[in-house]
């Protein structure tokens, strides 16, 4: 199951990709608030597709050794922190759930930042098996945001009603989907940390 991992993160990073590119889809945003901030919003979706784009090259190991893996890291990282920051602004200021996204949301932006930084700093400090578990970290939950629409539309259809509002469900699916994929992670990590030597032994020659 672990080989097939990487596939699995490919084809959910594609359907990002597309979550990105729908977002310029829809006619007006189902969120009217985004036009509080809409460069903010902008920012977010656009860069948030290219992480999406860019991540499964990563996990290619044979674009270790020629520089492409620390370069698109470098662009990784940099689109990351942007990726966070206009997160929180989308959160805090512009919510479409209101004061619930503000408590749920906020925590794994938050984890999103700082486990792209640690990532970063661990990298530069040549720990690269807490690299890869901080950056599997960060793609857990930079990838959770297309199992929250998964989740988030066959809920509209089966338990939405005047209580199950689309502000409750979306919030309910984007929390579900932040554990979820947190959860996966962890266990992704334990999973490869038994080969850790060969995964080490693999970036070191990067
Ligand atoms: C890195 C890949 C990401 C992509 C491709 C992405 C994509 C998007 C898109 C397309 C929207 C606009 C909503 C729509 O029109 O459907 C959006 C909104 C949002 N994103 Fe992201 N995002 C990413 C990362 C994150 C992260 C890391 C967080 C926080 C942990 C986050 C939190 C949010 C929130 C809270 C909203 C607004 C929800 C609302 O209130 O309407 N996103 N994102």
């Amino acid at each position: 199951m672990i080989k097939t991992l990487p596939k699995s993160l490919a084809l959910l990073c594609a359907l990002g990709v597309m979550a990105s590119v729908g977002h310029y889809l829809q006619d007006s945003p189902y969120n009217p608030s985004f036009s509080i901030i809409p460069s903010a919003v902008h920012a977010h979706v656009v860069l948030g597709g290219l992480f999406l784009l860019l991540v499964p090259l990563q996990f290619f190991s044979r674009l270790r050794g020629n520089g492409t893996h620390k370069a698109t890291g470098r662009v990784l990282v940099s689109i990351g922190l942007v990726i966070g920051v206009t997160a929180l602004i989308i959160t805090l200021v512009m919510p479409y759930s209101g004061n619930a996204e503000r408590l749920f949301i906020t925590p794994f932006a938050l984890f999103f930042l700082y486990a792209i930084i640690t990532g970063f700093f661990a990298a530069r400090a040549r720990d690269f098996q807490r690299h890869q578990a901080m950056m599997i970290r960060a793609i857990a939950i930079a990838t959770a945001v297309v199992t929250m629409r998964i989740v988030f539309i066959p809920s509209m259809i089966w338990f939405g009603s005047e209580e199950l509002t689309p502000e409750v469900l979306s919030i309910a699916s984007f929390t579900f989907a932040f554990i979820f994929h947190s959860a996966f992670a962890e266990w992704w990590i334990r999973t490869r940390s038994t080969g850790a030597a060969e995964i080490t032994g693999d970036l070191k020659a990067a």
